[in-house]
């Protein structure tokens, strides 16, 4: 097969480390990609929303499949423009149809699918700035905190938590007001809720699913999850706290209504659905959906696969993924992100990295990085990942600290405390 892999970050990196063993795999090519996908397949300098290149790349160079990493092209509709186009529809998209990518791409569509179905959830209300009266009334029946979340897609940047009534209304009031843009034009109010999150990514043909290995990552830049937002810090699997009696609640009480209801409302569904969940004193309830893997905890979880992925893709394209296996590693893989210096706030890129060749029993997944004049060159604020397999997730742990601390670029910045909180 050729397969065609959109996105540049860390998850595309491992997606293409793990396409490429398959023994499917013919052609890889990988649009933009970084430094590190470069090593495995080609990449194509096309945007991962220029579906017209995309298509004539396609065409040109025999494309099967096209994996979309990131969310941008899935909401933007790219399952759609290839399903509708004549010369294009016999290429295999893994990814939703522009309908499933609501989920992710408007928290009011992911609220309302969760109450038709039934899914655990927190309370919610939805506003425009014509009833945001009635959102003040909502707010004024929560107790605090406040989680105030934009609408549409706003990079990760659009949830807000508040401690303070007054500051939530008028937080909710510039939101409506255009704080995000237009992805605020319409803003869910929610019940806080307490508890430890965690990643269950299910990939699904549409009818039947596979749960792949539960996932945890670290979002905030400071040691004790402090500090400002970031993409991802580092990631653990499988999650200790995931147990089979929190699985099994998982599966029967989200898992099956989402893929169920993906059915009852004949949504075209062929690929990932990332449910972000919470523990609340055991009862699992959904904090978010996206229609992708997440970043970075692919770069752990994609390792702990042993299916060839290929080949669960095709079943997936043919929906005949209930026909088959999901192997897993049964160890611990864990991941720590090396970071510009600055990031999340202004930081530099073109930092030569070295010492990515003294790397021993760990893997590197590039995130953030170029090839310029044979060196790898830092253009991104999370620049790379260092994941490792351990019996137990000290031992990866260990392991990615060790390999870590050879790696070396200009004002880099990692996370010491990954797993901290996991208790184990
Ligand atoms: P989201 O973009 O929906 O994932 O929200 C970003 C982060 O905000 C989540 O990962 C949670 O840590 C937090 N969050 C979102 N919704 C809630 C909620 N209802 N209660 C508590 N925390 C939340
Ligand atoms: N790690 C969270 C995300 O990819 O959205």
């Amino acid at each position: 097969m050729n397969v065609l892999l959109l996105g540049s970050g860390g998850r595309e990196h491992a997606l293409a480390w793990k396409i490429r063993k398959s023994r499917f795999l013919n052609n890889l090519y990988i649009a933009p990609g970084n430094a590190g996908t470069a090593s495995l397949g080609v990449n194509v300098d096309i945007g991962v929303t220029d579906f017209g290149a995309m298509k004539r790349f396609s065409l040109d160079h025999d494309i099967d499949m096209i994996v979309v990493g990131p969310e941008v092209p899935l909401v933007e509709g790219v399952y759609d423009y290839f399903h509708e186009d004549e010369d294009a529809c016999h290429i295999a998209i893994i990814g939703p149809s522009r309908k499933g990518a609501q989920l992710e791409g408007s928290k009011d569509f992911a609220k309302r699918f969760m109450s038709t179905h039934n899914i655990p959830t927190a309370r919610f209300k939805t506003v425009t700035l014509d009833s945001v009266m009635e959102g003040n009334d909502f707010l004024d029946s929560l107790p605090p905190p406040y989680v105030l979340k934009a609408d549409g897609l706003a990079a990760g940047k659009g949830v807000l938590i508040v401690e303070d009534l007054n500051e939530a209304k008028r937080l909710l009031w510039e939101m409506l007001n255009g704080k995000f843009g237009t992805a605020s034009n319409r803003v869910v109010i929610e019940e806080f809720l307490s508890g430890i999150e965690c990643s269950v990514f299910v990939l699904t043909d549409g009818k039947s699913y596979k749960i792949l290995p539960v996932a945890k990552d670290y979002k905030r830049i400071g040691e004790g999850d402090t500090g400002l937002n970031t993409g991802g810090m580092g990631a653990v699997s499988p999650v200790p706290f995931a147990d089979e009696l929190f699985m099994e609640k998982v599966r029967s009480r989200i898992v099956e209504p989402t893929v169920g209801g993906l059915q009852k409302e004949k949504i075209d569904y062929k690929g990932f659905i990332f449910i972000g969940l919470i523990n609340v004193e055991g009862e699992p309830k959904v904090i978010e959906y996206n229609v992708r893997l997440g970043d970075p905890e692919t770069e752990v979880v994609v390792p702990l696969i042993k299916s060839d992925l290929l080949e669960l893709f095709t079943a997936v394209t043919m929906e005949t993924l209930d026909e088959k296996e999901l192997e897993y590693d049964n160890r611990y893989a864990v991941t720590v992100m090396m970071v510009a210096g600055g990031y999340p706030g202004t930081y530099e890129n073109g930092k030569t990295i070295e010492g990515l060749d003294d790397i021993q029993d760990s893997l590197v997944f590039h995130a953030g990085t170029k090839n310029v004049e044979g060196k790898v060159v830092s253009s991104g604020g999370r620049v790379l990942s260092v994941t490792s397999y351990g019996k137990t997730m000290d031992e990866a742990l260990e392991t990615s600290y060790k390999n870590i601390a050879k790696v070396r670029f200009n004002n880099s910045y990692f996370r010491r405390d990954i797993g901290f909180d996991l208790g184990i």
